[in-house]
């Protein structure tokens, strides 16, 4: 199976032309498109809605989670709905198969990585913080533990390792991320983790059992010579 992959459209209507062509070819080259996140910049159903027709005319099957700024306005639950029924398969906490391939998806949340992951200890605004990143985890568990299929691919917005948010400030590398994501995905095992929300970080690396991890954010993706709107992703 081909996988396209991409993350952080934030979509405006100053990106739409761009993005149209952009994505255009997508079919051609690959099998299923994965969006990690991000799709618009502040939530909005009137931005969600011209995405979607673009999303649909490309004619490739699209799975995807949501990201962050998806949340900002409250509107999460309408905008899953509005993909839905478009045939568009978004992943939260869930698992989907298609012709022997498993994904499982999640938007993650931050938190840090190794030795810094922030613990449930002190205030109960600490421990309410860090219960929000261990949900997401236990969301990824979840969709995991749904997939048969031998080959798994998972799909989050918030990267499972520092290795792929190199290249932003170091200050908000806790903010990019959480590696109790990663352990979820050692633990069950994957050909591959594709995440975004870092849009400048780096494109790959690893978790700590060598499970390739990708970031797709369309902005790191674009300065890449020559520049890319996806990634594609063979297994
Ligand atoms: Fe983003
Ligand atoms: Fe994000």
């Amino acid at each position: 199976m081909r996988i396209a992959a991409t993350a952080d459209l934030h979509y405006s209507a100053q990106t739409q032309g761009l993005l149209k062509e952009q994505l255009g070819r997508v079919r051609d080259e690959a099998d299923v498109l994965v969006v990690a996140g991000d799709l618009t910049n502040f939530g909005r159903p009137a931005e969600m809605e011209p995405l979607v027709n673009v999303l649909v005319r490309l004619r490739v099957p699209t799975i995807a989670v949501l990201g962050n700024h998806d949340y900002e306005c409250g509107q999460e639950g309408e905008l899953i709905r509005m993909m839905t029924s478009e045939g568009i398969k978004v992943l939260d906490g869930t698992g989907y198969e298609r012709d022997g391939v498993g994904f499982a998806g999640t938007k993650g949340f931050v938190g840090g990585f190794g030795r810094g992951v922030l613990t449930a200890f002190g205030e109960p605004e600490i421990k309410a913080f860090v219960k929000a990143s261990i949900d997401e985890a236990m969301k990824l568990e979840r969709a995991m533990s749904q997939l048969q299929a031998a080959k798994r691919v998972v799909v989050l917005h918030y990267s499972p390792t520092v290795a792929t948010v190199f290249g932003e400030s170091p200050e908000i590398f806790p903010f990019l991320g959480s590696s109790r994501l990663a352990e979820v995905v050692d633990r069950h095992g994957a050909e591959l983790v594709l995440h975004g929300h870092a849009h400048h970080g780096t494109l790959d690396g690893k978790t700590a059992s060598g499970i390739p991890v990708h970031n797709v954010a369309i902005s790191l993706l674009q300065a890449q010579q020559p520049s890319l709107a996806y990634r594609v992703f063979d297994i």
